[in-house]
C-alpha cells in the first residue's frame, strides 16, 4: 500500500470547530477546497475529528449524532469522495474519546470494520482513557491491525501526544504518523514550543510513509474557533514562520481554520507552491537545526532540509522578539563546500540571487523567517 508517500494534507475541523462539528460544515469545507485551490494545490484529506459521535454505540457499533450528521457518515464520506478528496475520522485508543464519546478500546476490529464500511480513508486515534496496565504500543498495534485487516488503504495517524516516544515504534505498528507533542494552540508561544523546541533530534525517526507530526496548523484562525485552540491568535508574519517550519519539518499540513473564510494573507501561505514542494519533496527527509545563536534569551534558529536532487531548504528564523537580526547559513554547515557557487531562491519574496559562495545571510524581522531553496550550480 502506498499511503502516505509524502506528508499527508489537508483539513481538520478541531481547532475551529471543536465540538460543533456538522455535516453541513464538512461538505462546506470541501466546496471550498475546491472553490479556493486548496485541492489543486495537493491538500486532500478532510478529517472529522472528536465529537461526531452519539453518547452510545448501537448494537455494540459506534454510532453518529443525529443531530449534527443527520443522514451518518457514509454520506458524508462519498460527497467528499465526489470532489475527488478524501475522507477522515477520529477515535481513541481508550474507553472514550478526549471529548467523552465511545471509543475504540475493546472495538477495534468492528470499529475499523465500521470505518472501512464508511469508505473512510484515514483514522486519527488518539489516546485518552486508556485502561491501566495495557502500554500505548500494544493499544496502537490493535488499532493498526484491525485496519489492515480491513484490507481498505486508510490513513493511521496516531495522537498519542509523544509521551511515550512514539516516533520509536510507531511505523511498527502500522502508523503513518505520529503526534509528537501534546495540542498546539494559536498563539506565538505554542509555534515556538511544539514546534522549535520540541521538534528538535527527531528528525532521524521519520522518512517516505512515516512522518513526525508537531499537530495542526493554527495558520488563518486569528484566534478565533475552538476555545481550546483559539488562544489569542498570530500575525501573518508568525503564521508564515509557522508555516515554513512546518514545511521544512515534513509534517502533515492539516490546515485548521475555516477554508470557506479565508483572507488574502492566508491564502498566500498555505498555497504557496515552493513552500509545499519544500514539505512534499519526494526525499522524504525531515528538516534538521543546524544551530542557533543566542541574543539575550533570544535565539536566531536555522533549519536545514535535504531535497530531492542535492537541493537543500534552509529556514532561517529570528525566534527573537524585538528586532530585526542578520542571520547567515554557512555552506559547511549544511554539508556544502564553501567554494561551491549555489543559486539561492527566496521562497516568499520569491526571488532568486545566483552563483553564491560560502555563506548567504539575511536580515530577517522579529518572528519572521528567510525561507530558501538552495541549489548547487552544476
Ligand atoms: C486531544 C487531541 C486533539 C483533539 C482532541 C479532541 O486533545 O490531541 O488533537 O483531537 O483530543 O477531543
Amino acid at each position: 500500500m502506498t499511503i502516505a508517500q509524502t506528508p499527508p494534507m489537508g483539513w481538520n475541523s478541531w481547532n475551529v470547530f471543536g465540538a460543533e462539528i456538522t455535516a453541513e460544515t464538512v461538505m462546506g469545507i470541501s466546496d471550498a477546497f475546491i472553490e479556493t485551490g486548496l485541492a489543486d494545490a495537493g491538500y486532500e484529506y478532510i478529517v472529522v475529528d472528536d465529537f461526531w459521535h452519539a453518547d452510545q454505540r448501537v448494537n455494540g457499533r459506534l454510532m453518529w449524532d443525529e443531530d449534527k450528521f443527520p443522514d451518518g457518515i457514509r454520506p458524508v464520506a462519498d460527497y467528499v469522495h465526489s470532489k475527488g478528496l478524501k475522507f477522515g475520522i477520529y477515535s481513541c485508543a481508550g474507553s472514550h474519546t478526549c471529548g467523552g464519546k465511545p471509543a475504540s478500546f475493546g472495538y477495534e476490529e468492528v470499529d475499523a470494520q465500521t470505518f472501512a464500511e464508511w469508505e473512510v480513508d484515514f483514522l486519527k486515534y488518539d489516546y485518552c482513557y486508556v485502561p491501566p496496565g495495557v502500554d500505548a504500543t500494544t493499544l496502537y498495534q490493535r488499532m493498526g491491525q484491525a485496519l489492515r485487516a480491513t484490507g481498505r488503504p486508510i490513513l493511521y495517524s496516531i495522537c498519542e501526544w509523544g509521551s511515550n516516544h512514539p516516533w520509536l515504534w510507531g511505523s511498527k505498528v502500522g502508523g503513518h504518523c505520529w503526534r509528537t507533542t501534546g495540542d498546539i494552540d494559536d498563539s506565538w508561544e505554542s509555534i515556538v514550543d511544539i514546534g522549535f523546541i520540541r521538534q528538535k533530534g527527531l528528525d532521524p525517526y521519520a522518512g517516505v510513509g512515516h512522518w513526525n507530526d508537531p499537530d495542526m496548523l493554527v495558520v488563518g484562525m486569528y484566534g478565533s474557533g475552538n476555545p481550546q485552540v483559539a488562544k489569542g491568535g498570530c500575525t501573518d508574519i508568525e503564521y508564515r514562520t509557522h508555516f515554513s517550519l512546518w514545511c521544512l519539518l515534513a509534517a502533515p499540513l492539516m490546515i485548521g481554520c475555516d477554508v470557506r473564510n479565508m483572507n488574502q494573507a492566508t491564502r498566500d501561505i498555505l498555497l504557496n507552491p515552493a513552500a509545499i514542494a519544500i514539505n512534499q519533496d519526494a526525499l522524504g527527509r525531515t528538516g534538521y537545526f543546524v544551530g542557533e545563536t543566542l541574543y539575550a534569551y533570544q535565539s536566531a534558529e536555522v533549519w536545514a532540509k535535504p531535497l530531492a536532487g542535492g537541493s537543500l531548504a534552509v529556514g532561517l528564523f529570528n525566534l527573537g522578539d524585538m528586532q530585526q537580526r542578520r542571520i547567515t547559513v554557512a555552506w559547511e554547515s549544511i554539508g556544502l563546500h564553501p567554494q561551491r557557487a549555489c543559486d539561492v531562491y527566496d521562497v516568499w519574496r520569491d526571488e532568486t540571487i545566483g552563483g553564491i559562495k560560502g555563506s548567504f545571510t539575511a536580515y530577517v524581522d522579529s518572528h519572521d523567517v528567510a525561507l530558501l531553496r538552495i541549489t548547487p550550480q552544476p
